[in-house]
């Protein structure tokens, strides 16, 4: 059986497709959701996916095994996709990116992801990485080290206030699970400030997941890459599930479409830098609220395309 992850705006995916897509690269694999559907609908389209995390990658070749002879798998981040495409020596109709976790990630305790079931201190994405775990940030991280990364990463208000309590508790004993962290910082949270539907550790756990999974350089390392492996007239699509990622994507699009550096008031462009394509989406799209009603999961989701010319 596969496990239950529902792609977010899959819909909005299929229909963003450029109309005779015949190469594919999937860049947040997870279950499989986005690339089986991309993979049915153009039935001779040759897929490359890939996904850091390598449990996720053996449950998408299950799922996508029907498709086995025009798929491609890679365990690979975004940070180390280059020199994969590098010796491949192919383009892409069609790059997506469905950033971010996904509910297989949630829902396994052992990852230490959530706060809605008990598990270690962990929320690595690939779990062969030897990079800090969350236990590392929350028992050994400086609290001027904390307290920025749930400012930067987590946008958290409280952020000094939880840093400071968070090293203060700690001196007694070190902190050893996800829910024990999440009740200490629902302590720390003022109960007017806490509003109903939102566990107030959410944006903590957001944060250290972001540190620990180094989301955003990850994020600058795929724009980065994806726009050298697109076809002419090919698209990336990316879903981003927070502010900060989405901010990312959209100021990238929009250099990408006019990359002019000149000052304003000149009256020609002496940079002679040319755009490199442009914004399908001026606008992110959400998704519609029957979707939300059925996967409230993809209540933050914003897609943006970019179309390569
Ligand atoms: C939201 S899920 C994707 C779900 C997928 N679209 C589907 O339909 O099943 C995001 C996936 O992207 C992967 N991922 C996140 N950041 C990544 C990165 N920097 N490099 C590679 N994979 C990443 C995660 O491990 C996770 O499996």
């Amino acid at each position: 059986m596969i496990p239950q992850h529902i792609p977010v705006l899959q819909q909005e995916i299929q229909d963003y497709a450029p109309q005779h897509t015949k190469t594919v690269l999937d860049c947040t694999l997870g279950a499989g959701g986005h690339s089986e559907a991309l993979l049915t609908r153009f039935n001779q389209a040759m897929l490359v996916a890939i996904d850091r995390d390598p449990a996720a990658l053996n449950t998408a070749k299950k799922r996508l095994h029907p498709h086995r002879l025009r798929t491609q798998f890679h365990h690979s981040s975004f940070s180390t996709l280059s020199p994969i495409l590098g010796s491949m020596q192919c383009e892409f109709d069609y790059i997506i990116a469905d950033i971010g976790i996904s509910s297989l990630q949630l829902n396994q305790s052992e990852r230490g992801f959530s706060f809605m079931q008990d598990g270690p201190l962990d929320m690595r994405m690939n779990p062969e990485m030897d990079c800090p775990t969350a236990d590392y940030w929350i028992n050994e991280a400086t609290q001027e080290e904390l307290a920025n990364i749930f400012q930067k990463f987590g946008e958290e208000r409280f952020a000094r206030k939880i840093a400071h309590g968070i090293v203060e508790k700690r001196k007694i004993k070190k902190f050893s699970s996800t829910q024990q962290l999440a009740e200490y910082v629902k302590s720390l949270i003022p109960r007017r400030f806490q509003r109903q539907g939102f566990h107030p550790a959410t944006l903590v756990f957001q944060a250290l997941r972001i540190a620990v999974n180094d989301e955003l350089q990850e994020l600058e390392s795929l724009l980065e890459t994806a726009i050298k492996y697109l076809n002419t007239k090919g698209r990336l699509a990316v879903i981003s599930f927070h502010s900060l990622e989405d901010r990312l994507v959209k100021h990238q699009f929009r250099q990408w479409e006019d990359p002019c550096t000149c000052p304003k008031d000149l009256p020609y462009c002496v940079c002679n830098s040319s755009p490199l394509g442009k914004q399908i989406t001026k606008r992110p799209i959400c998704p519609s609220s029957q979707e939300i009603l059925k996967n409230p999961r993809s209540r933050s989701a914003k897609l943006r395309i970019f179309e390569y010319h």
